[in-house]
């Protein structure tokens, strides 16, 4: 077992196969435990601080009730009423942080933020969502796919469909890649990851036996998938502007009913990271709507609110395996 204290959580690429699997099997005990009633709190007196620049419900929820659970205290800072990002460089802002506090979560911008934060900091950082990667995300959907699977993940086949250049697709590439798994992007050429990023993870997969499959085919990419994954088509960040073309360019990776019955797979299951735009009862969901209709959400209702969709279970273990990344580097 790899002792993982004191390390940072910045993205998978930094953690290598047996960790990342370590950290799936501390995030189901813990499950476990706290089903039980059986959770010992291994991070009692503790102080965290979670610094979100960008708006959250699951991440802040998700390392709030974990710390909780494990007895630790957090500190919420909110885009607005600190210094950061205003007064202070993230290189002063993780320097003073450090002296008080023994972890701290970074949700914001590029993810040269969160590095410059975990090089600064003296004690673990934790990614909660970069431009580029969202690490703890991708164990939340590993451990719902192994709870929804009999097959390992190793021999696991799933497509990611939409934007894939996000966040999202970058470190589900990342993570597939790493665990060997069989990963499929559907996407237009202009939403495929990074050809630099591409590359290194074909090269991290000749290492693991996995599989990484870059396409604009649907038919080809959801062949035989046991999951099919999507994000929203415009990121958090990202200039209103880009919804029109966006939408024009995503369309045909809509996961609708035909997606979901290309893949050949009767038991085929959704997976979304949320929040999600599948119908118009939310504002930016009737705004969409009156804009561009209903084709122009990256997931019909049908399929959302269908049994094959596990988006709330996979919301749930954002807590347990967020709590899992504390524990296996602070307790
Ligand atoms: N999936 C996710 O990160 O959700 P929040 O934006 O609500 O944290
Ligand atoms: N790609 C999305 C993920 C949200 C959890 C975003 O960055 O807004």
């Amino acid at each position: 077992i790899n002792n993982l204290k004191n390390r940072n959580f910045l993205k998978l690429l930094d953690f290598t196969p047996e960790e990342i699997n370590q950290l799936l099997d501390l995030a189901a005990s813990l499950k476990k435990a706290k089903y039980d009633g059986s959770e010992k709190p291994l991070l009692s007196g503790k102080n965290i601080a979670l610094i979100f620049e960008k708006a959250s419900t699951r991440t802040r929820c998700a390392f709030e009730v974990a710390a909780y659970d494990q007895g630790a205290r957090v500190t919420y800072l909110g885009p607005s009423g600190s210094q950061i990002g205003q007064k202070e460089t993230m290189k002063d802002t993780a320097r003073v942080l450090g002296r008080m506090y023994d972890g701290i979560e970074y949700r914001g911008f590029g993810q040269d933020i969160v590095e410059e934060l975990g090089t600064f900091a003296g004690v673990p950082v934790w990614n909660g969502l970069t431009n580029e990667f969202h690490p703890t995300q991708i164990l939340a959907d590993f451990l719902t796919m192994k709870e929804h699977s009999i097959k390992p993940l190793s021999e696991v086949k799933f497509c990611y469909l939409g934007d894939a250049r996000n966040n999202m697709g970058n470190s589900l590439m990342v993570g597939a890649a790493k665990l060997g798994m069989d990963f499929r992007a559907a996407a237009p050429k202009a939403c495929q990851p990074a050809e630099e990023l591409q590359a290194e993870c074909r090269e991290i997969a000749t290492q693991t036996d996995g599989k990484i499959t870059i396409t604009e085919d649907v038919a080809t990419a959801v062949k035989d998938c046991d999951f099919l994954y999507t994000d929203v088509w415009v990121s958090m960040g990202e200039p209103d502007e880009v919804w029109q073309e966006r939408i024009k360019l995503l369309l045909p990776y809509q996961v609708n009913k035909k997606a979901m019955e290309l893949t050949g797979n009767p038991d085929v299951k959704f997976l979304h990271c949320l929040p999600a735009f599948h119908n118009r009862d939310t504002k930016v969901g009737e705004q969409i709507y009156q804009k561009f209709g209903l084709e122009a959400m990256e997931v019909t209702e049908e399929v959302f609110e269908s049994k094959a969709s596990l988006v709330f279970d996979e919301a749930e273990n954002r807590m347990h395996t967020i709590k899992a990344v504390m524990v296996a580097t602070l307790a």
